[in-house]
């Protein structure tokens, strides 16, 4: 029980990854502080509650990224913070509001609280590959991407179009979030995870993991994208490690596999043969090129990689279990 006798706290708690995360940490026996924004809402909150160790040690707090010095009584006496909230929507009318302002004002607002308080010993944000990607070098199947890649917020805007909101809030927040951090001191680590995917905790779906509700819901095509996937339990595990291991530093990239979502269709097919999966490509044009992505640092932090196989599984028998389709 690594974490007894030790209060963190964990922003956007009721979200798909900080849920994983909040039970992790009460398994390891810390004493959590959690903030959701309505802490009224049992959808967001009796999951959460209804944990192992939760009625000793899991407090709900209301916060909000949008007002400042809303983290302030969630930090204070922390020794980690764990930083998971910010907007996950892959389509917004007005990026900027939705998406940009509370995830670059957010961060800094919960990065505010934190070089206030004595007791915070170091930070975990919650980036993305969305942070590394976007670079102008090309991803073919023979490049390996690793954490010296930084997304050029320019770049995101000239080559993505509706989902450039979302890459842009999370390339812009942690580009605002390590300045802060250098300037005011504040010892911060970065999680960088791909597509995330596996069991949901929440009563709710969430965007990365509706990416494979549609494929199995009656999709007629598959899109013409290849993305990294990683588990949720190993990027809720990577985050505490990330804080207990006192050497770790800087960014981690968190990528189980790359693959086209015509390997992922594939593999669906091989795992539940009479689901209704889409035949086609969305297009016909040559399928986007795989690329590599290296292990070695999330290695470091003792992650050995839930195959992509038993994510997909695990994903499919937890939306069948929660009722998000049947078959
Ligand atoms: N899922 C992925 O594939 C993936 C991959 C890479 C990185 N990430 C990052 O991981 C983090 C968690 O994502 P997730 O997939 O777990 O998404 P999620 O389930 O949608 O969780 C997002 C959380 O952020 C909170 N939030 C949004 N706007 C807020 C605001 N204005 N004030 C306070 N809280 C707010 C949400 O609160 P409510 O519950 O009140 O809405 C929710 O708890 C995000 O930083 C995301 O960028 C996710």
């Amino acid at each position: 029980m690594s974490g007894a006798g030790k209060t963190v706290c964990v922003t956007g708690a009721s979200g798909y990854i900080a849920s994983w995360l909040v039970k992790l940490l009460l398994a390891k026996g810390y004493t959590v502080k959690a903030s959701v924004r309505d802490p009224n809402d049992p959808k967001k909150t009796e999951h959460l509650l209804a944990l192992d160790g939760a009625k000793e040690r899991l407090h709900l707090f209301k916060a909000n990224l949008l007002e400042e010095g809303s983290f302030d009584s969630l930090v204070d006496g922390c020794e980690g913070v764990f930083h998971t909230a910010s907007p996950v929507t892959f389509i917004a009318t007005d990026p900027q509001v939705e998406l940009i302002d509370p995830a670059v004002k957010g961060t800094l607002n919960v990065l505010g609280s934190c070089a206030k308080v004595p007791s915070v010993k170091r930070v975990v944000l919650t980036s993305s590959v969305a942070a590394v990607l976007y670079s102008r070098k090309p991803r073919t199947p023979d490049v390996v991407v690793d954490e010296t890649w930084f997304s050029d917020p320019k770049f995101c805007k000239e080559i993505l179009a509706q989902e450039s909101g979302y890459v842009l809030s999370k390339t812009l927040s942690e580009e605002a979030a390590w300045k802060f951090a250098k300037e005011k001191g504040v010892d911060m680590i970065t999680i960088n995870p791909s597509m995330v995917i596996g069991p949901l905790l929440q009563p709710t779906l969430n965007s990365s993991v509706k990416l494979i509700l549609d494929l199995v819901n009656g999709a007629q095509t598959f899109p013409n994208l290849t993305f990294g996937w990683v588990d949720v339990k190993d990027v809720a595990n990577a985050h505490i490690q990330a804080f207990e291991i006192p050497s770790a530093s800087g960014r981690f990239v968190f990528v189980s596999r790359v693959a086209h979502y015509s390997q992922i269709v594939k593999t669906l097919r091989e795992l539940y043969p009479t689901l209704n999966l889409p035949e086609k490509c969305a297009d016909d044009e040559p399928y986007m090129p795989t690329y590599q992505v290296s292990q070695e640092k999330a290695k470091s932090l003792g992650i050995n990689f839930i195959p992509l196989e038993v994510s997909l599984k695990e994903t499919i028998e937890s939306l069948k279990e929660k009722g998000f389709f049947s078959s």
